[in-house]
């Protein structure tokens, strides 16, 4: 079966809800149309409802770039799953590794996390991803098949086939340098063997893992059509319209 490409973009903390309408519109009049390839965006919590009225009836889904893992009470400052539906949301992303790093959040707390997204029906987006000091020791595999067994634990097969991967290596963030396409097919088949150990080798081959850390333009299609990975996060590339846009319509080889 023919996974279908998920393109995702993470506009991070980008944006006032005006200016985030404006991108908006101008991706609804690109990309609002395409059903061949899945499209999600993600802005931030004060630009969700704007952005949701923008994209309604369009093909394009809403995602959040956080969640608490509490449906409500005394947590300042925080979002519930019930308040991000309410806003239209579909998608949540989890275990940002800016999440990981800046926010100290641990593969526990992210796991609990998925596990109220899976809950509230909400598609998790789990990132991992290795730091370069941890790749240059040759840990990536075991510190990202770690990440993967730890954000999956506990949650049963029928729930985990929604969880969606996000393999951003913590070096190509933001910094225009990417993973060779060899290099991201590895760590995305490494994943979906790890997947396969934990649940079933037919529950690996349908997962969808992206691939993020300075996609762009000028290298989604070498990426894209690598075997193993099945769309891309996309954080810079996708603040504007004609480079998210270009990644959408990727030509396929
Ligand atoms: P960049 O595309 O800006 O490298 O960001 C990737 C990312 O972190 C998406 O979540």
């Amino acid at each position: 079966m023919a996974r279908k490409k998920l393109i995702a973009g993470n506009w991070k903390m980008n944006k006032t809800a005006v200016e985030a309408e404006v991108l908006a519109k101008e991706l609804v009049a690109a990309v609002g149309k395409i059903t061949e390839r899945d499209i999600m965006i993600a802005p931030t919590f004060t630009s969700l409802a704007a952005v949701s009225a923008v994209i309604k009836g369009t093909s394009i889904k809403l995602g959040a770039q956080n969640m608490s893992s509490e449906d409500s009470g005394a947590f300042t400052g925080e979002i519930s799953a019930d308040m991000l539906i309410g806003a239209g949301v579909s998608h949540v992303i989890l275990g940002h590794s800016e999440r990981r790093s800046i926010f100290k959040e641990d593969d526990t707390f992210i796991n609990k996390k998925v596990k109220k997204a899976l809950a509230k029906n909400l598609v998790p987006v789990l990132c991992v991803g290795e730091t370069l000091a941890e790749r240059e020791a040759g840990k990536a595999d075991s510190i990202v098949g770690d990440q993967v067994v730890k954000g999956y634990a506990g949650i049963p097969e029928a729930d985990a086939k929604r969880v969606v991967v996000a393999y951003e290596p913590v070096w190509a963030i933001g910094t225009g340098k990417t993973a060779t396409p060899a290099d991201a097919d590895a760590m995305h088949k490494h994943i979906r063997d790890v997947l396969a150990k934990t649940y079933s080798s037919t529950f690996a081959e349908a997962a969808i893992i992206l691939y993020g850390g300075s996609m762009n333009d000028k290298n989604a299609d070498e990426l894209l059509n690598m075997p193993n990975i099945d769309g891309g996060l996309i954080g810079g590339a996708a603040l504007k319209a004609e480079s998210f846009a270009r990644i959408i319509n990727y030509t396929k080889k």
